[in-house]
């Protein structure tokens, strides 16, 4: 059996960015959206850098446009994320994307998304659950909308809020209004810090939000302070090994700080981030870690149980991942 055969837990999945580049081009073609510059010639995603893909990303959700289409999207995303061997996924969802932040609109999103899922579940033994997720480049003002729309909706299926976005746009204090709001609503937090942004990202998102996990945070590992806190702390980090390669933040997954993070005593798990973009799938991200690193069943194994561990739904739905 090859290590990519194991069951699978991701707890870093954008919605849209899981989007496959055919289901976009049929929402498109039904809807007469242009999508120039979106693909390039082989019909896959197109951009140059981190920046311009999150304009690329941004402009490939203007198919996306009713409840409907979230609950077509939401079928095709775990049907690839089941064909991949993952039982249990959390995915990003951004209010903004499903109505605009409106908050009565974002319900109906949700009511279709959750549908989907129990289909999916049903179909694949896939279970889903939700962290909705404010965009950091739109500023705190935005995410206090989303914030609201996560507090109303949290219960056991919106079960965290997070924050994805330009890391280089303001602080991770900017946003702690709206990380503070989704706390007391029960919610567990997470945060994209780390990426592009370097240690004091990843300092700002543990002092300023308080966040169980954190997205990517790879970087830490150019700061030992920063790792010995992140164990203190224990703190979960959502590695993303193949979108940080295409991104380039390292030439190639041999590069990638991931085993010296995970020997230093870090939590670490694996996902994808948003896979069709980056030429991923779990089971590549899996196949990859094993030809780099050398890992075995039993480090999947045990990467799957933190990732089970770390993931904010309740007691009963952990207790059926693994
Ligand atoms: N949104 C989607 N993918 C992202 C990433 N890798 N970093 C920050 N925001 C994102
Ligand atoms: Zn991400």
């Amino acid at each position: 059996m090859s290590v990519a055969d194991l069951p699978k837990v991701e707890l870093h999945l954008h919605h849209e960015g899981a989007a496959p580049p055919a289901f976009v081009r049929q929402l498109a073609h039904e809807k007469k959206v242009d999508l120039t510059g979106v693909f390039d010639d082989q019909g896959n995603y197109k951009f140059t850098d981190f920046v311009n893909f999150l304009r690329t990303y941004e402009a490939a959700t203007a198919v996306l446009q009713t409840p409907e289409d979230f609950g077509r999207l939401t079928s095709a995303v775990l049907e690839e994320c089941a064909a991949n061997g993952v039982v249990y996924v959390e995915s990003f969802l951004s209010p903004e994307f499903c109505g605009c932040g409106d908050l009565a609109a974002w319900r109906e999103y949700l009511h279709a998304i959750q549908e989907a899922a129990d289909r999916a579940e049903t179909t694949h033994g896939i279970t889903l659950r939700g962290v909705v997720t404010c965009i950091r480049h739109e500023g705190p003002e935005i995410a206090k909308r989303t914030a609201l729309c996560a507090a109303e909706t949290a219960g056991d299926w919106v079960v965290g809020f997070g924050m994805g976005g330009d890391e280089g746009k303001g602080h991770q204090g900017d946003f702690a209004y709206s990380f503070d709001m989704a706390r007391e609503a029960g919610l567990k937090l997470t945060t994209h810090a780390g990426e592009f942004g370097g240690p004091e990202s990843v300092w700002e998102a543990i002092r300023d939000l308080n966040v169980e996990r954190i997205g990517h945070g790879v970087r830490a590992i150019e700061d030992p302070k920063l790792v010995q806190e992140i164990v203190a702390r224990d703190i979960t980090l959502e590695v993303c090994p193949g979108s940080n390669v295409v991104l380039g933040l390292y030439k190639d997954f041999a590069a990638h700080p991931i085993q010296k993070l995970r020997a230093a005593g870090v939590k670490v798990t694996v996902s994808t981030d948003d896979p069709p973009f980056f030429g991923t799938t779990m089971r590549r991200e899996y196949d990859m870690l094993a030809a780099a690193h050398g890992w075995d069943a039993e480090v999947f194994a045990e990467i799957n149980q933190t990732a089970a561990r770390a993931a904010f739904c309740d007691e009963d739905t952990r207790a059926t991942i693994l």
